[in-house]
């Protein structure tokens, strides 16, 4: 199979093929870029976040006998966009395109999308379901309203809108990828609107139609987790410069976890009628444990804890929320005290966020560590 132009020219094209249990895509997937590549210097770089199935097996097959298939194997990772990314960057070909490994994008684009690119002058080639011509097939009504919605939301990042932001297929010019790389939040499923949002300039856009074809064999990964990814990335893109979404997520625990304790604290005061200290205690130390429960599987999602993990992470958690309360206390007292003289709800709101602060900082060091 492999032409003489993959043994001596350096590739053009890089196809960059996030893929995830995909095992019976892949060898069409190639043998389709074969037929509609032919004349070009291409390779196909597929990024495996740590597949079950026999897909790393059936990618070492051909790259075994075509050396323009490599494979890139991620352990311990998740995501579409920082599949792109590292692949992308794993490569020196002047032309980047992003891809589905499912079958589900139309090849047959490839090549118009890079005489735009090469000809044409322009930046970025988009794969659009939303221009005449294009279309999402076989999508219920649910999928296709949740697309929409998700588009217009992109609007709010997007300094000039393009039809299909929410887009997995595209062919980026290598120079126009570095500019925006250092600046993506390379979170969750779109990293199409993660680049136009990262650019600093408007680039030269041209879209072009396709059909989004119905997937054949595997399965869909798009479940609750890619919406609340796709959320983070809007926060990101609009107030990550300022403050880091991960941050904002835990300050938003934090004010339920007071609402918690307010709760708590009047059932035991009336009806259970226990006297203050307990009540007090108590509400305490359900606001701790539900602020480590939504901590855990909101804002620290990516390295949730299972198990007696899950235990020691509550006890790190507790003995670091311990400590802040502490700190809290004297940076508000020493606030409010007659040499500093601060008005009673400055003073308190002061030691609140130190405690915040403190809280964050050690428990995603501590608590919620990177493995
Ligand atoms: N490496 C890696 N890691 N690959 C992944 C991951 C991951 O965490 N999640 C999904 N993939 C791979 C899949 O194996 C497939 O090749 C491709 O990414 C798309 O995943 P699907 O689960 O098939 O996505 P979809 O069909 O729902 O979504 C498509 O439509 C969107 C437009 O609405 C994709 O084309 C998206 O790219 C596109 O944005
Ligand atoms: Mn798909």
């Amino acid at each position: 199979m492999p032409t003489p132009l993959a043994l001596g020219q350096a590739p053009l094209l890089a196809v960059v093929i996030p893929v995830l249990n995909e095992q019976d895509n892949i060898a069409p997937l190639v043998e389709r870029l074969d037929a509609t590549l032919a004349g070009t210097a291409w390779e196909a770089i597929f990024v495996d976040d740590d597949s079950t199935d026999g897909t790393r097996a059936a990618v070492a097959a051909i790259a075994a006998r075509d050396p323009r298939v490599r494979l890139l194997h991620r352990i311990g990772r998740r995501g579409l966009a920082s599949a792109f990314i590292e692949g992308a960057q794993a490569s020196l070909a002047p032309y980047v395109a992003a891809m589905d490994g499912d079958l589900q994008h139309d090849e047959a684009v490839l090549p118009r999308m890079l005489a735009a690119l090469r000809d044409d002058g322009y930046d970025i080639a988009i794969g659009s379901r939303y221009v005449a011509g294009g279309g999402v097939g076989g999508w219920d009504k649910g999928r296709v309203g949740m697309s929409s919605l998700a588009t217009r939301l992109s609007r709010m990042v997007l300094r000039a809108p393009v039809t299909d932001p929410m887009s997995g297929f595209f062919m980026i010019r290598r120079t126009t990828f570095e500019r925006a790389v250092r600046r993506l939040s390379a979170m969750g499923f779109k990293i199409l609107l993660d680049i136009l949002a990262s650019l600093p300039e408007r680039p030269r856009l041209i879209e072009l139609p396709y059909q989004f074809r119905t997937r054949l064999a595997g399965e869909s990964k798009l479940d609750a987790g890619v919406l609340r990814d796709y959320a983070l990335l809007l926060a990101d893109k609009l107030v990550g410069h300022i403050v880091p979404v991960r941050f904002l997520l835990f300050a938003a625990v934090g004010a339920m976890g007071i609402a918690a304790h307010l709760v708590v604290l009047r059932l035991c005061l009336s009806p259970f009628g226990l006297d203050f200290p307990t009540a007090q205690s108590l509400a305490t130390a359900a606001a701790i444990v539900g602020n480590f429960w939504l901590n855990n599987i909101f804002t620290f999602r990516d390295r949730r804890l299972h198990g007696w993990g899950f235990l020691r992470g509550l006890v790190t958690f507790a003995a670091i929320c311990s400590v802040g309360a502490a700190a809290n206390v004297s940076v508000s007292s020493f606030l409010f005290s007659p040499t500093v003289h601060t008005t009673w709800w400055l003073a308190g709101m002061a030691g609140a966020v130190m405690s915040l602060v403190w809280n964050y900082a050690a428990s995603s060091v501590l608590t919620w560590r990177r493995s």
